[in-house]
């Protein structure tokens, strides 16, 4: 059994509510190309990255044909309204129970780090006033592969110099949870309404209910029974 040491965050929908902002961005998208999109439809964008996300728009309308300077047009064009969507973005954004889990684990000397698929990630870690956080962020244009491969899980345990079965990740998506257990690392899943084939060790139905004793507590029982 291994000693957790380090925590793993996905940042959208874990850390602040932007998974939100990212289907209201893409939704804007959809209604101008005449595909319809609603909330339960987004929980597949979750955790994907921004191209991919267009592909899977795109491929509802089959007769919808975009050559690549179009879908380049179109990329731009969400990630502008997505950026508009987050210019407001402060400390008050972080999602409840969050500083209590960082603070927390802060104190308990846990090494941390984020894992977002997004671009967008280091700006919106700075407008949290959250940059000095964490240890490492995991820039995902140097991945060769995007979640739910399990690569920037991994390179997240990597850059904290420890076994990824020693960290912990949090995601809200079903693309993260399968990234972290395909990893090899105790996952906890955050509002993720329903589950495939790859199950997280622990699930609450919001960050207000992360509480770091009793999360590490699980993720041991839960290996103690697996052995
Ligand atoms: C993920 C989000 O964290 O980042 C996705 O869950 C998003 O919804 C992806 O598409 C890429 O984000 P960005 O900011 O690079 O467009
Ligand atoms: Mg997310």
């Amino acid at each position: 059994m291994s000693e957790i040491k380090g925590l793993v965050f996905d940042l959208d929908g874990v850390i602040t509510d932007t998974a939100e902002r990212h289907y209201l961005a893409w939704k804007r998208i959809a209604d101008r190309l005449g595909i319809e999109i609603d909330r339960e439809w987004n929980e597949r964008l979750k955790g994907i990255s921004r191209t991919e996300s267009l592909e899977l728009i795109l491929a509802e309308d089959p007769t919808l044909l975009l050559d690549a300077d179009e879908k380049e047009q179109l990329l731009q064009e969400k990630n502008a309204h997505y950026l508009e969507l987050i210019a407001q973005t402060t400390a008050a954004d972080i999602l409840p129970g969050i500083p209590e889990l960082l603070d927390d684990a802060k104190r308990a000397g846990y090494r941390m780090a984020i894992a977002s698929a997004s671009k967008n990630a280091p700006l919106i870690l700075a407008r949290l006033g959250l940059s000095a956080s964490f240890d490492a962020v995991v820039d995902p244009e140097s991945l060769i592969h995007n979640k739910p491969h399990p690569e920037i899980f991994e390179r997240a345990a990597q850059a904290l110099g420890l076994e990824t079965h020693a960290c912990i990740g949090f995601e809200d998506s079903l693309a993260g949870i399968e990234g972290i257990k395909r990893a090899d690392m105790p996952a906890v899943a955050i509002g993720i309404p329903a589950f495939g084939e790859w199950l997280p060790d622990v699930e609450v139905a919001t960050t207000a209910e992360l509480k770091l004793a009793k999360i590490v507590h699980k993720v041991k029982m839960k290996e103690r029974v697996e052995g």
